[in-house]
């Protein structure tokens, strides 16, 4: 399970980056506004310097030729940029004219699982469904992973299917025991998954009993 951050700010980047266990980062438009960040390219520049991972940078076109345009020049960024596309007719076809450049693409907003075998038949490397927006209308986000995963162990599809829109610890538990390849998550859901109130509980009282011992 290879866990990426979903943030396009900097500190969060370093700091989970800090921890040892980041594989990759996924930004989107609004992550990037939410930043107040207008220079993409530099700010892709950046967060490539900080980690070796695969880095998804989102094109804006809704074009075909616009899309492999944009990503073929994102790509002189850094040998560990990914073209995160939309799953869009336009950006399938784009998504198979890439690949076949060697160009690795993350195929976003996926929320079906004919979706899903369309970007694999396509040639996406990353599949990216989103499973907090569907809970968020009442589908349950994880039935989506489940099926996806199954369908493409069937196919032998080696797109990796990354969880996406993760809300809490609980979706990356329920993506692991799916088998799901990458989990990408905001800052404060990795931080989460470390925390439990026994650890720090049973911390707290062997630091007191080895203190009483001690001052005995
Ligand atoms: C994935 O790559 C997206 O950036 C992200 O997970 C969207 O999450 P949200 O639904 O919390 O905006």
């Amino acid at each position: 399970m290879k866990i990426f951050i979903d943030t396009a700010n900097l500190n969060e980047i370093k700091e989970a980056n800090d921890m040892g266990l980041l594989d990759g980062v996924t930004t989107n438009p609004s992550l990037v506004a939410k930043e107040g960040y207008k220079d993409f390219k530099d700010l892709l520049t950046k967060i490539c310097s900080i980690v070796k991972g695969d880095v998804s940078a989102e094109v804006l076109s809704t074009d075909c030729d616009g899309i492999v345009k944009e990503a073929r020049e994102l790509v002189k960024i850094a040998d560990n940029i990914v073209i995160k596309v939309p799953l869009i007719k336009e950006g399938l076809k784009a998504v198979k004219i890439l690949s076949s450049e060697n160009i690795k693409t993350n195929v976003t907003l996926c929320f079906s699982p004919s979706q899903a075998v369309l970007a694999a038949k396509a040639g996406a490397y990353i599949i990216s469904p989103f499973v907090g927006r569907l809970d968020d209308i009442s589908y349950n986000g994880m039935e989506l992973i489940d099926k996806i995963t199954r369908i493409y162990s069937i196919y032998g599809f080696t797109t990796q299917v990354l969880v996406a829109s993760v809300r809490h610890p609980m979706h990356f538990v329920e993506a692991c025991e799916m088998g799901a390849d990458i989990c990408t998550m905001p800052f404060k859901v990795i931080n989460q998954l470390v925390k439990h109130p026994l650890t720090d509980i049973g911390l707290e009282n062997f630091l007191k009993d080895w203190n009483k011992l001690q001052n005995s």
